[in-house]
């Protein structure tokens, strides 16, 4: 009784580009309805986490489970269909295509009345809406990044993967992405996994925080409240 069940499971692993040993024995894990961040300076492989957890850099050792299932290598679109949605730091919007075409490109069904839909999105998400016939190329960061949220959220995934959502937007927009995210992640019971170098946004939207090191190392594992009470903490992981 009480035991969460972790969506995501990271044991020791390994990351390599080549002979670069990128990730030196990463664990982390996020449960279920979690809202988690991983902060960490410029480089030190917070993409790559997010990359050897999606399948796209598989780690060289260790093990990944994804609903309990052994996930370790395996092939990015079978991690996909477990229902892993990720959002790259690049966005990775399809220009030639319309934002409806994007969004119905990502679109599977989920469960039940809560469940995302083409409306669903354009119904929460007014900038979409009055765009659904433009094409992604012409989309501003912000848009681009709002049409990303939007296509993992109509995945109907168990937990999104964001890569620095706040990357390249002006404050103004960084509000609007964080209350997004806030709304219809975090508190609609979606399991978010966050990386973020912006520790203001990560405080706001998630609960716990993973601060990484150089060689992929987690140095520290703080609630909220902890890094909020302790801003040293933030500053000697995070300053440069
Ligand atoms: N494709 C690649 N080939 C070789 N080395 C790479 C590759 N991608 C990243 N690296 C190196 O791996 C290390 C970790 O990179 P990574 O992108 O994971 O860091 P990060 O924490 O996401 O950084 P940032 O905050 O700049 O996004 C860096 O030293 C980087 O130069
Ligand atoms: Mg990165």
């Amino acid at each position: 009784m009480g035991k969460k069940n972790k969506i995501l499971n990271v044991e020791n692993i390994q990351t390599y580009y080549g002979v670069s040993h990128v990730i030196q024995g990463l664990s982390m894990f996020v449960e279920e309805k979690e809202a988690v961040s991983i902060l960490g300076r410029n480089g030190v492989g917070k993409t790559t986490t997010l990359r050897s957890i999606i399948g796209l850099t598989p780690p060289r050792s260790g093990s990944i489970f994804i609903n309990g299932k052994e996930t370790t290598r395996w092939q990015p679109h079978k991690i996909s269909r477990l229902g892993v949605a990720y959002v790259p730091a690049e966005r990775h919007i399809f220009p030639g295509l319309t934002v409806e075409e994007n969004l119905r490109m990502a679109a599977r069904p989920g469960n039940g009345k809560d469940a995302w839909t083409i409306e669903k999105i354009c119904d929460h998400f007014p900038i979409l809406a009055e765009r659904t016939a433009q094409n992604g190329a012409t989309l501003s960061g912000g848009e681009q990044q709002m049409l990303a949220i939007g296509r993992a959220l109509i995945s109907n995934p168990k937990i999104i993967i964001m890569d620095e959502p706040s990357q390249g937007l002006s404050p103004l927009l960084v509000q609007m992405i964080t209350d997004v995210v806030l709304k219809f992640c975090v508190q609609s019971g979606i399991t978010l996994l966050i990386v973020e170098q912006n520790y203001r946004m990560a405080l706001k939207v998630a609960d716990r925080h993973y601060l990484m090191d150089n060689r992929g190392e987690i140095v520290s594992i703080a609630s909220t409240r902890e890094l909020e009470d302790n801003p040293e903490i933030i500053q000697s992981h995070l300053a440069v």
